[in-house]
């Protein structure tokens, strides 16, 4: 057989609706500048879609740091992995301050979170070892668990009754093995919006022996009275073990970091098949890392702005009875009952006849008759936006239930 035949038959979970979602639904053309308001198919769109939290993708400082950086090094340097070739004593500088910065003693770069969790996950168990998990952990989580020869225990979303019968059963089998024990959280859900139930988890070592992992993408630089994240703004920083953040988000970059006590980054450095066999991160990205370190640090102003905005927007669209879940994040879902063709509409619609530019999130990431619509609040977003985008979510929400979108009507895509 060939190995493409079965393209022909299944094109994967998310692949099955190209046809229909292609260049609107899915790779839809975001352009212009990194703004609050883009252009999509030619017209202007009130953007709530991007992970720009603090807004510095296209701060002027930010800019004028990442071309200078380019100008003097291009992007090649350094070249080859940092264990052979690629390391340079600015690299170093970024771990060193990103170290400091969460509080750890020691952080090393990786060159994409999603890579970089796969292979801390990787280097860190062995099939000795249990791993549990919460069911909503992200992608590269489950990835790097599939890695994993030995058992893994998933345990419902923050369910913490759960939690410790996984535990239960983890300690029986590393008795037996001789291993250990690895849980795994987010620290802010980027879907949800909630955070990791990291208290009540750290409270559990006083009665089994486990290390902690904490997926912190959403809540570095978010949470945390100095943006640090969410083990800061729970103040259980010093309980988590391994964090871990990405520079994608509210960095605005690219790669991400891990941080832990020397003695585990060391070994990380050594270990970790994602960075020993790839790239280092050139020069820009590391000098523009610094830079955006530097502005999280000690311009405040950013993250009290990109507050003001969730506060405005969660507040606002909870008086007009928009059901926001349980984020405690700048996170904003906005659940809707319904099925996948009514949420293609209402997402239509908001785009179309609103100008309002969001994702829509259904079933499986859902349950089965509920939509999402996710905002994403940021520094760059103004109150006039929020305003109009709690009006337009309020008219929606009406229509929805007046059974606007379940003639299925505005079910004909304009994919291009
Ligand atoms: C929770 C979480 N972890 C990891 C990643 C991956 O990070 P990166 O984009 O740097 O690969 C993301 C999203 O990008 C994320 O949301």
């Amino acid at each position: 057989m060939d190995i493409f035949s079965k393209i022909d038959n299944s094109f994967g979970p998310l692949g099955k609706y190209m046809e229909r979602a292609h260049g609107y639904y899915a790779f839809p053309k975001l352009e212009g500048q990194i703004s609050n308001k883009m252009m999509f198919m030619g017209k202007e769109k009130l953007v709530w879609s991007l992970n720009n939290y603090l807004g510095l993708g296209n701060h002027p400082e930010v800019r004028k740091v990442d071309a200078e950086a380019t100008e003097e090094w291009g992007l090649a340097y350094p070249m080859g992995a940092r264990m052979m070739s690629g390391q340079t004593k600015y690299h170093e500088e970024l771990e060193n301050k990103l170290a400091a910065f969460v509080n750890k003693p020691a952080a090393y770069l990786l060159n994409y979170g999603y890579q970089g969790m796969v292979s801390i996950i990787n280097s860190l168990v062995d099939r000795h070892d249990v791993i549990v998990y919460d069911s909503e952990a992200h992608a590269c989580i489950i990835d790097g668990m599939r890695l994993h020869f030995g058992k893994r225990f998933v345990y419902p979303h923050n369910n913490m009754e759960n939690l410790k019968k996984e535990l239960e059963r983890a300690t029986k089998i590393v008795k037996k093995t001789g291993g250990g024990i690895m849980v795994i959280t987010e620290g802010v859900y980027g879907m949800t919006g909630d955070m990791g139930k990291l208290k009540e988890i750290v409270e559990l070592k006083k009665q089994y022996n486990f290390r902690l992992l904490v997926d912190d993408a959403h809540g570095f630089g978010t949470m945390g009275d100095s943006g640090a994240g969410t083990g800061e703004h729970l103040g259980v920083q010093d309980d988590i073990d391994v964090y871990f953040a990405t520079f994608a988000k509210a960095m605005a970059g690219i790669g991400g970091f891990v941080a832990s006590s020397r003695k585990v980054i060391d070994f990380l450095m050594y270990n970790m098949r994602s960075q020993v066999y790839a790239k280092s991160l050139p020069m820009p990205m590391v000098i523009g890392s610094l830079k955006r370190l530097e502005m999280l640090q000690n311009e405040p102003e950013h993250k009290a702005k990109l507050w003001t905005i969730v506060n405005a927007l969660q507040t606002g669209l909870k008086e007009k009875g928009l059901n926001l879940g349980n984020t405690e994040s700048p996170v904003t879902p906005v659940y809707f009952e319904g099925g996948v063709s009514e949420g293609t509409q209402v997402t239509k619609d908001l785009r179309e006849n609103y100008n309002i530019f969001c994702s829509i999130v259904t079933y499986p990431v859902v349950s089965k008759g509920t939509i999402m619509l996710r905002l994403i609040p940021t520094a760059m977003h103004t109150l006039e936006d929020v305003e109009y985008t709690i009006e337009s979510f309020s008219a929606i929400k009406k229509n929805l239930d007046n059974g606007k979108y379940s003639d299925g009507k505005m079910a004909e895509m304009t994919a291009k």
